[in-house]
């Protein structure tokens, strides 16, 4: 059967059409200015009809930035866009006027699911994904099930509290990992530290085309090797080590695996991952130890892992 994934993120909507194997066969894309969700809503229904002209589909899944009821009906809040209690499978569903089934998704969770069934996960059965964009990311994989928790909304890591009185995160708490460890967080500390240092930052101004830095221009000054922005990605990488030693302690995984746009400058932000984790880790020297890997689906992990999980359906997600 062939499901549609469909990945929603802050500036576009991506989606697919996927079949039982994980091969997306095709894809199309729309610009989208998430903050407004009826817009969004709009667009999701345009790629699904769009997908859906094309192809016979036995399952929608959509994939959203934030936490979402257990019914996989409503996205109940995105930190980092202004959704609230948005009712996504009804707007969708009524928009279409379709039968076939939709389920809401987290959109780590879909990644996470993708890198399990398809990508760099799939010889391991206890997982970790962390992702990291604009906000952080979690998906849990125990004994080769997501974990979805008691009220949908489990692998909420960014939401840990790292820092007492850090911060102020758009769950409306202090000090959250997402502060620290997120795109957002790394072109924080860009524009401080351009601020305090101008000279320091000259090439990821330049860059950024002249004006404030962007996430962007600070992988790509790194992979140049500019020396400033080698170390916020390294301290960016710092705080995802440490935020996975804790994981760690709670779940044991085989495999922590590191995705999202930001997690596109590898070995950059991986090395000091791995060495802070490892540093971080309790009981080293006496138990196993962990990978850290790169995600390996890219873009595609979102669609990817969206649709399958629509396919497979909510009571079995298991291998
Ligand atoms: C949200 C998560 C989401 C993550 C990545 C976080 O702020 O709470 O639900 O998975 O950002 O988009
Ligand atoms: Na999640
Ligand atoms: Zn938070």
């Amino acid at each position: 059967m062939h499901a549609i994934g469909v990945d929603i993120g802050g500036t576009k909507i991506a989606a697919g059409v996927v079949d039982d194997e994980g091969a997306i066969l095709a894809q199309v894309r729309v610009t989208t200015d998430a903050t407004d969700a009826q817009s969004v809503d709009a667009g999701v229904i345009e790629v699904v009809r769009e997908l859906a002209s094309s192809y016979e589909v036995g399952a929608i899944g959509l994939a959203a930035p934030g936490f979402i009821s257990s019914d996989q009906a409503t996205v109940l809040l995105c930190p980092n866009l202004p959704w609230r209690d948005h009712p996504l499978r009804r707007r969708v569903a009524e928009g279409l006027g379709t039968q076939v089934p939709i389920v809401v998704e987290n959109d780590a969770n879909a990644a996470g699911w993708a890198e399990f069934r398809f990508g760099v996960g799939r010889d391991v059965q206890d997982m970790v994904l962390l992702t990291i964009g604009t906000g952080l990311g979690g998906a849990l994989v125990v004994a080769g099930r997501l974990v979805r928790g008691a009220f949908g909304v489990a692998a909420e890591v960014g939401h840990m509290r790292v820092v007492p009185d850090g911060h102020l995160c758009g769950c409306g708490l202090h000090g959250c990992w997402e502060q620290y460890a997120s795109g957002r967080a790394l072109v924080r500390s860009a524009r401080t530290a351009a601020a305090n240092l101008p000279e320091s930052a000259t090439r990821m101004v330049e860059l950024s085309g002249g004006g404030k830095i962007k996430g962007p221009a600070i992988t790509v000054a790194a992979q140049e090797g500019d020396p400033l922005a080698v170390s916020l990605l390294a301290e960016l990488g710092r705080w995802i080590g440490e935020g996975s030693a804790s994981v760690a302690a709670l779940l044991d995984p085989a495999l922590i695996v590191i995705g999202g746009g930001v997690g596109e400058a590898g070995e950059l932000l991986l090395e000091p991952a791995k060495e802070a984790f490892l540093g971080a880790l309790s009981a080293r020297g006496f138990r196993p130890e962990a990978r850290i890997e790169l995600a390996s689906m890219g873009n595609d992990a979102g669609i990817v892992g969206a649709a399958d999980l629509a396919r497979i359906g909510p009571e079995k997600v298991e291998q």
